[in-house]
């Protein structure tokens, strides 16, 4: 679904399935919801004199609209008082609006927002907000469900802003792309591990390679990675019949001297534990594990959809972590691609073994900066929750980019310490670090270990253990694709 900006007069015959007006605080009416009122008799006064809707934000009202009128139904929503509308106050409308027009299974609607905005809710913001939410709650896992349930009617979205169409056609475009990129990481996620396997990542990224020529796909296979001296990654696909890929999207919107932004995903497909095997119970979530690279696919695709004016290079270390005859083992030594070594006393702390050797083979990008993104530890989830993704940097204003990010896009992610303190954690006698650091900080050692290989560029890490799929309802939330497109929007200046 495309949504257009459209000068609509809501008393005229619209021809839609649902006007949508907004009623402000203490039953004040829009003078979209006047007019519809005049034309309808006196529909939405009575309503609100019948105390149905007051017009706080996140309330709406289905009315059915007498026959003849403009359109079939009226949708009403809160608007709350219009000088203090902000940023939350258009999640909150946004959400209640999209949630009430899915559930009405109306096919089309007009919505009029011209009057919603302050100083703190730009109109642009409330369109862009509109298409997001229009795309993700239109997203519907199918693909291996044979008969798939309550498919979305809404098709068409016109929306009156008030702007010109030029700038509320461009926000509303903006809206779909990230909505759609979101979409994408949540397919990704949901995708089971036996079809979602590294060679199937690959695939992925040959198909969205296709969409663009400013996009170039390249796939190293193990024996190229083998060359390179990624013995870490490769002790991580040890243990599995399917091979493990490293995908690299190139996406070249800006001059071939500008400093390419680099994304780095963890991508395992399957995370049993390997020989330090996990637990039985909900091991299918380590399905999930790929989140990370499904958060740089959905980035990538909708950077490309935006055509942002930059450098964007984005790396998979797509690989499953199985034990069999061939894994590796807890003791076993390893020499990653940066030359240092590494024991490995858990095979299931096997992100960071995928993780470093892509990092290091981003040196030669040389990139404006790299971000990785990794479901990395329960460590994280204990610190943080669902809420907020951790964030380590070893520049602070690429953590503050970041967290500005998070707090724009409502994909937020917090600080965490990288402190020298903590490195201790992982030194070992046998080898150059270990790659678990024992009790404490989890979340933090693994970032940690991390660092050891990033020390030659500005990096950060989020990990999105907590943020990138959800228990109830089961599914991936497509975090944090909101985060890092506003980060790289911000950067193009968009
Ligand atoms: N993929 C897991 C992290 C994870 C666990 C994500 C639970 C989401 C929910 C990762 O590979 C892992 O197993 N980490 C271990 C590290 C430990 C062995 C140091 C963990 O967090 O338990
Ligand atoms: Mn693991
Ligand atoms: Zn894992």
């Amino acid at each position: 679904m495309d949504p257009i900006a459209k000068n609509l007069d809501p008393a005229a015959k619209l021809d839609t399935d649902c006007a949508v007006v907004p009623v402000f605080a203490r039953k004040q009416l829009s003078s979209a919801a006047k007019a519809l009122d005049k034309a309808t008799g006196g529909l939405i006064k009575t309503a609100i004199e019948n105390g149905e809707i007051e017009g706080k934000q996140g309330q709406t009202l289905m009315l059915h609209a007498p026959a003849k009128s403009g359109s079939k139904r009226i949708l009403l929503f809160g608007a709350g008082t219009a000088s203090k509308l902000d940023a939350a106050s258009g999640r909150a409308i946004s959400g209640a609006v999209i949630k009430a027009l899915h559930a009405s299974r109306a096919r089309d609607a007009a919505v009029f927002i011209e009057e919603v905005s302050s100083k703190k809710l730009a109109t642009e913001t409330l369109c862009q907000q509109l298409a997001k939410d229009a795309a993700t709650s239109a997203y519907r896992y199918s693909e291996t469900v044979s008969k798939p349930k309550d498919a979305p009617t809404l098709r068409k979205l016109q929306v009156n802003t008030g702007l010109p169409a030029r700038a509320a056609n461009a926000a509303l475009k903006r809206g779909t792309n990230i909505g759609e990129g979101i979409n994408t990481a949540r397919e990704l996620g949901n995708l089971p591990g036996n079809i979602c396997t590294p060679t199937y990542l690959a695939s992925q990224a040959r198909k969205l390679g296709r969409k663009s020529k400013n996009l170039s796909i390249s796939v190293l296979e193990e024996e190229q990675m083998r060359k390179l001296g990624m013995g870490s990654l490769l002790s991580v696909s040890a243990g599995s019949e399917q091979p493990a890929k490293l995908i690299v999207m190139n996406y070249k919107g800006a001059a071939s001297s500008a400093k390419p932004y680099v994304v780095v995903g963890k991508g395992i497909t399957f995370d049993s534990g390997g020989i330090s095997l996990k637990p039985g119970a909900k091991m299918d979530e380590m399905k999930y594990d790929m989140c990370g690279a499904a958060s740089v696919f959905g980035a990538m695709q909708a950077v490309v959809d935006m055509k942002l004016p930059l450098n964007v290079v984005a790396i998979v270390a797509a690989s499953e972590n199985l034990p069999s005859g061939s894994a590796t083992k807890p003791g076993d030594v390893v020499t990653s691609m940066s030359g240092q070594t590494i024991e490995i006393l858990n095979t299931d702390a096997e992100g960071r073994l995928v993780l470093c050797d892509a990092l290091t083979y981003a040196e030669r990008f040389k990139p404006a900066a790299v971000i990785d993104i990794a479901t990395l530890t329960g460590a994280c989830v204990v610190a943080l929750g669902a809420h907020a993704s951790g964030m380590y940097a070893n520049q602070d204003k690429l953590a503050e980019q970041l967290t500005q990010a998070g707090e724009t896009s409502h994909d937020r992610a917090w600080r965490m310490p990288l402190w020298d303190d903590y490195q201790k954690q992982i030194n070992t006698p046998f080898a150059d670090m270990a790659n678990v650091g024992g009790p404490g900080g989890g979340s933090i050692t693994a970032a940690c270990f991390l660092a050891r290989f990033t020390k030659k560029y500005n990096w950060a890490h989020l990990d999105i253990a907590g943020t990138a799929w959800t228990g109830a309802p089961k599914g991936a939330t497509g975090r944090p694709v909101g985060l890092l497109l506003q980060y790289l929007m911000d950067r193009a200046g968009k």
